[in-house]
């Protein structure tokens, strides 16, 4: 399947076969294809929580109010947050980098010295901000990713944030939560959805 099949194909879907099952290997293989999203800095500030476990699964049940058909039926969710600390595991990927010889070791030292003046400058508020669109581009390469590997998906925005956070005990000072995205084989029918015109949404200067 190419990236525009991909495109074309991909629609939200509410119900999955309950049965159907996918391999850590491959939820870690879809995560990694979808973190080959672009990010401002290349900071990634994206992590992934996937959520399969029965039991944080029906405590996280209240929470998701009409989205229980999702949560219930799909073979895992994962759970994008936005990390306000990225900085922090910057030397990690300078480290990864120059070790690839992607960067000299003076291109390394200058790196890590500007991504630490950046990150004084840096408010909360403007890292949420910014993060919100790195965590959509990612959130969209994992619904694509899915397809690729004949998966259907849907976002969903429709969830009690904190109450989340406290069942998955994560820190919500640090870590916001942007999007949950349910992943599993589709069943029932799909309910087609339309486009506005382009001509209509496009300006040519
Ligand atoms: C940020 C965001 C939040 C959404 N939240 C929900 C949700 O809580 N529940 C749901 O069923 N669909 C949700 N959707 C899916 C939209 O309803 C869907 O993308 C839209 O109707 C277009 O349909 P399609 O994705 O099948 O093309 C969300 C989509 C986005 C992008």
């Amino acid at each position: 399947m190419n990236v525009i099949e991909a495109i074309q194909l991909r629609q939200s879907i509410r119900e999955y076969d309950a049965t159907y099952k996918v391999s850590q290997e491959e939820i870690l293989t879809m995560l990694n294809e979808a973190g080959r999203a672009p990010s401002s800095w290349n900071l990634q500030p994206w992590r992934f929580v996937v959520i399969q476990d029965e039991t944080i699964k029906a405590q996280l049940k209240p929470h998701v109010y009409f989205n229980v058909p999702q949560l219930e039926t799909s073979s895992f969710l994962v759970l994008i947050l936005n990390d306000l600390h990225r900085y922090d595991l910057f030397p990690i990927l300078n480290d990864l980098e120059l070790k690839a010889g992607y960067v000299t070791p003076e291109q390394a030292s200058v790196r890590l010295e500007k991504a630490n003046q950046s990150k004084a400058t840096r408010t909360l508020e403007s890292l949420d901000r910014e993060g919100l669109l790195d965590c959509g581009i990612v959130a969209q390469n994992l619904m694509l990713v899915a397809k690729g590997h004949g998966l259907d998906s849907c976002p969903m925005g429709g969830f009690n944030r904190d109450a989340f956070m406290d069942v998955l005990q994560l820190d919500i000072t640090r870590y916001k939560p942007v999007v949950l995205i349910s992943i599993g084989k589709g069943k029932g029918p799909l309910r087609p959805s339309l486009r506005l015109p382009t001509e209509t949404i496009t300006f040519f200067k």
